[in-house]
């Protein structure tokens, strides 16, 4: 397969560094989307993925390396101006506001990424379409409290949702929940993918990432090893390394 051009790309990295002190946790790593991929990604504990999604998003200034989204250089941009560009991310461990309503849980990354511009009964609206779409607008009121770990990883998504992002990258939204509630979570990102939006989803629990990915992608130790048909990936003996390594 020839590959695209960058220009092409949804999204091109290229040569990501990231150290912490003298301990290299990405060496050099080449990524990229095309509109309306579904991506998986996956890689032992530790081996970089959060720290991927944390420099490729602007939570973290990386050290070396190249991020261009739609043929434009969005590596010096701080986290909100990625995200006022379409590219935004749900965290490993939800963290909400517990003072702030589940509605208003969403109001903020909202008016982080600019879309007061349009005035909050938008803000509103766009909530509410978000919390319809992963089934909490009965919790709109809620307190996050109230929420059960299925939920929270629910109000992550709408978090994001309710940005209309191009691109939504998905750090371990299932870790820890029962089999039926993974479906329920595979089931919307396979949803939010429909409407269009390029979905990289990292995760640990291979029998979903395997239902969800066009592509898959192998990290250990900060280095991508593996970047293609999700089944010739698991073939390798390299990743079956990896694993079995753990
Ligand atoms: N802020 C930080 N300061 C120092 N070291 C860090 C920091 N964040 C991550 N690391 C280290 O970088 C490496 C990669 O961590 P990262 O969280 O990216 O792994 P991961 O692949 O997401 O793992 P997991 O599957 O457990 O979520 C680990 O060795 C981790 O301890
Ligand atoms: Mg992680």
């Amino acid at each position: 397969m020839t590959p695209a051009s960058n220009d092409d790309l949804q999204l091109a990295v290229s040569g990501l560094q990231k150290r912490f002190g003298g301990f290299v946790a990405l060496s050099g790593v080449d990524f990229q989307a095309k509109r309306g991929e579904r991506i998986g990604i996956i890689g032992p504990n530790g081996s970089g993925k959060s720290t991927f999604v944390n420099c490729l998003t602007g939570a973290m200034r990386h050290d070396a390396g190249e991020i261009r989204m739609n043929g434009q250089d969005i590596g010096g941009l701080p986290a909100h101006r990625r995200a006022w560009k379409g590219l935004s991310r749900t965290f490993q461990l939800p963290r909400p506001f517990g003072s702030l309503s589940v509605a208003e849980n969403i109001y903020i990354p909202l008016l982080n990424c600019g879309a007061m511009d349009n005035g909050s009964r938008d803000i509103s609206v766009r909530a509410t379409a978000a919390l319809e779409l992963v089934g909490l607008a009965d919790k709109a009121d809620a307190l996050p409290k109230e929420l059960t770990q299925v939920e929270l990883r629910k109000l992550e998504l709408a978090k994001t949702i309710a940005t209309d992002p191009q691109i939504l990258v998905s750090d371990e939204a299932m870790a820890g929940l029962s089999h039926s509630e993974v479906d329920e979570i595979l089931a919307l990102l396979l949803e939010i993918n429909s409407r269009g939006t390029t979905v990289v989803m990292i995760e640990h629990i291979i029998r979903a990432v395997m239902r969800f990915s066009q592509r898959l992608v192998v990290f250990v130790a900060g280095e991508k090893i593996a970047d293609g048909d999700p089944q010739a990936v698991m073939a390798m003996p390299e990743v079956e390394r990896a694993y079995l390594g753990q």
